[in-house]
């Protein structure tokens, strides 16, 4: 591979992880995990790490589910090292390895459902500069909303009880947690209801809450796949309405306050409105996703 470029060695990831939490000023405090979560996929998903001469950068390419698709999952560049070239010959690489897997469509977005972000963060300008300086196409934008966690904490002000749950049990409806290793039900029921990506993120979720009537799995909700984020969740079309989402949306929201985090970014949304009215979230992190077509 050009410029020194070379697979990353599994003993290496430590130092990957050091460096992408040097270079990713806007997801620091997660970047060991992202990292770590890219390393561990869907089984079946090939993927790499590659890496740059000295440890000084590193991207994680992966091929898409859709046949002739590749994605570059995370560029990195260690900050004394940005500015000469490094970046750019990462990306190259990556390319390279994607082509002589039959790659033709290279996207510089999240390759579901083990992904860092869905796209670049515009905030990383850089990084969108060096897309569009290799010539990729700014196809489609995508966001993340905020939800300030602080309420949700133990004794705060959205906690406990809101008469909702009440309203819920008098339909019949309880709620549960679903305890990593004992998914396999719901992973079931949203792998019928919506596909097996969520499935996957649901059986890998830090936290995951459904809800039943009768026996019968109504709806999920999960966050942690990708860390510290909230996501995905779902209600069966035919118990929509009924403010099942809502509850089970903000159960994870305590779990994750009560678990240290102070804010929370509801993933790659998806229905604004809904998530603006359940729990005040605000529309912040927006994502610019780029594609290049392979000559
Ligand atoms: C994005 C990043 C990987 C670029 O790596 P780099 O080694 O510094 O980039 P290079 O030296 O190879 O530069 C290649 C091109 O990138 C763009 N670029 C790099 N630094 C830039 C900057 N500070 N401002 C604007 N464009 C920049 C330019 O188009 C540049 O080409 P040019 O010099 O001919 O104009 C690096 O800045 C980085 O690690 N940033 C933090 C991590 C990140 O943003 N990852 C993406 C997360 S979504």
């Amino acid at each position: 591979m050009s410029g020194g470029i070379r697979a990353a060695l599994p003993t290496e990831l430590p130092v990957i992880e050091e460096l992408a939490r040097d270079a990713l000023t806007f997801d620091a405090p997660e970047a060991a995990l992202i990292v770590s979560r890219l390393a561990h996929p869907p089984e079946g998903r090939e993927w790499t790490a590659l890496v740059a001469p000295c440890l000084d950068g590193v991207v994680f390419a992966s091929l898409s589910s859709t046949g002739g698709v590749g994605h570059v999952d995370l560029i990195a560049v260690r900050p004394s090292a940005q500015g000469r070239g490094v970046g750019r010959d990462l990306l190259r690489a990556a390319e390279d390895w994607l082509a002589e897997r039959g790659v033709r469509e290279v996207r510089l977005a999240g390759n579901p459902p083990c992904y860092a972000w869905p796209g670049i963060d515009v905030r990383y300008t850089p990084a969108a500069c060096l897309a569009e300086s290799l010539g990729y196409e700014r196809y489609r934008t995508a966001w993340n909303m905020t939800a300030d966690l602080t309420a949700y904490a133990p004794g705060g002000a959205a906690g406990g009880d809101d008469g909702e749950r009440a309203r819920l049990a008098a339909a019949g409806v309880a709620l549960h947690y679903a305890a990593p290793g004992e998914r396999a039900e719901v992973a079931a029921f949203v792998r019928e209801h919506w596909n097996d990506a969520w499935a996957w993120e649901v059986e890998q979720a830090s936290g995951c809450h459904y809800a039943t009537r009768e026996g019968e799995i109504l709806g999920f909700a999960a966050w942690g796949t990708r860390p510290l984020w909230f996501g995905p969740m779902g209600t069966a079309e035919a118990a929509r309405g009924l403010g099942v989402g809502r509850v089970l949306l903000r159960r994870c929201l305590e779990e994750q306050a009560a678990a240290g985090q102070r804010s929370t970014q509801i993933a790659w949304v998806g229905p604004v409105h809904f998530y603006a009215r359940a729990v005040g979230a605000r529309v912040e992190r927006v994502f610019w996703l780029y594609r290049r077509f392979l000559g």
